[in-house]
């Protein structure tokens, strides 16, 4: 496509998904084992169902809602933000987004202009490059140090900043590291943003899905941050609302008219069926939340376990949050080609993973692991993938 005269240079500078070309192959191969998915595979909860079957039978989702979202919808949000995350909001700062990917890309329009540099902490989510490059704006990536457990690099960001500096986007708990930033570094992160007139852009679609003693921190509760944070969250993860498409924001007041002028060309309002079940989602009882993590903690444990058996080919940090991991490939191509090794795990072992090379340049020589799957399917990948390894 890099020729065609057709197309917009925003565009034709994406590379392919790596994501979706692994996709793509899996569904040309039966009985694949995957690794590779990074949604929730249970069900959406019956009472949140109820709550959108409910909507239809009142009449009431034919129509649009306000650009920004049912106010009751709204009003359960600022209450959800203020006992989970710290964040004190009013029902006039929040757009209810279709996911958290929408508002993101609404975000970035509204922010970037052409030229401005964003600092992506690296590995990091693909689709937040790609929603920069969709500004006309230049993704620079710092890396988050390996052998820290993929932690915050302030000083690296620090020394990143140019003039042209416009914002840093990142998501903890992080797909694809499975790191959470920490409450210190993230307010070394405000720090610098308010120092350097920077806005911060976080992805928080993981919010409750932290382990052991790590906790979620949202730098958008930081007071003297009001003005330079703009903070992403969503329903598909926390509530398995994947194909729902439902999210929301919180920004400054000032801002919310400017990210509103984006929001509408793209989506004119988030599905309104949706904000109802996002309702049933708020009001209900929050246990689904408690069983999934519960379900995601003991999955990521058994796929710890299972690469202590495949410690001399893989490395591992073990995930702090999230479902997903990110092993290091010590043996053989791999090292330098995720690519090709993950297209031989699945063409010949048949177990699909998503090579590394997809989270950005530190990305190269490593594997995402997803264990938001049952434990069979882990025990069926990783036996398949010890006799293919012989190990
Ligand atoms: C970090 C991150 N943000 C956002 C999304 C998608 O969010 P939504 O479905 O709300 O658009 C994903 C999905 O994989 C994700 O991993």
């Amino acid at each position: 496509m890099e020729n065609d005269w057709r197309i917009s240079h925003r565009v034709s500078q994406m590379t392919k998904s790596a994501i979706h070309e692994m996709t793509r192959l899996s569904k040309e191969i039966d009985d694949v084992a995957f690794l590779s998915w990074a949604k929730p595979t249970s069900g959406t909860p019956e009472h949140i169902n109820r709550a959108a079957i409910d909507a239809i039978e009142k009449g009431l989702v034919g129509g649009y809602s306000t650009d920004q979202g049912l106010p009751e919808l709204r009003e359960e949000i600022v209450k959800k933000l203020s006992r989970d995350n710290g964040i004190r909001a009013t029902i006039d700062e929040i757009i209810v987004t279709t996911g958290a990917i929408e508002g993101l890309a609404a975000v970035c329009m509204a922010l970037l202009d052409p030229g401005d540099e964003v600092i992506l902490p690296t590995p990091s989510y693909s689709t937040h490059a790609r929603q920069v490059l969709l500004a006309s704006a230049k993704p620079v990536f710092v890396p988050s140090p390996e052998d820290k457990g993929f932690a915050l690099d302030i000083d690296g960001i620090k020394a990143a900043i140019t003039p042209k500096t416009k914002a840093v986007l990142y998501c903890s708990p992080s797909n694809p590291t499975g790191a959470v930033y920490s409450e210190k570094s993230l307010r070394a992160l405000a720090e610098i943003a308010i120092e350097n007139n920077l806005m911060v852009i976080t992805d928080e679609a993981y919010e409750y899905f932290v382990y052991d003693d790590n906790r979620h921190f949202s730098i958008g509760s930081i007071p003297e941050m009001r003005k330079n944070a703009v903070s992403c969250f969503t329903f598909t993860k926390t509530y398995a609302m994947t194909g729902w498409r439902i999210g929301y924001l919180h920004a400054d007041i000032e801002l919310i008219p400017q990210i509103r002028k984006a929001h509408i060309p793209l989506t004119i309002c988030a599905p309104v069926i949706s904000q109802y079940a996002a309702i049933g989602a708020l009001r209900g009882s929050q246990d689904c939340v408690v069983d999934f993590r519960l379900h995601y903690l003991n999955a990521r444990n058994l796929m710890c376990e299972r690469l202590d058996g495949l410690r001399g080919v893989f490395d591992y940090k073990k995930p702090e949050g999230s479902y997903l991991m990110f092993p290091k490939i010590l043996t053989g191509e791999g090292k330098k080609d995720s690519t090709g090794f993950c297209v031989k795990l699945l063409k010949e072992a048949k177990v699909s993973t998503t090579p590394g090379i997809a989270f950005g340049p530190t990305g190269e020589g490593h594997l995402r692991l997803s264990f938001c799957v049952s434990e069979d399917m882990i025990n069926a990948a990783f036996d398949r993938m010890e006799t293919y390894l012989g190990v």
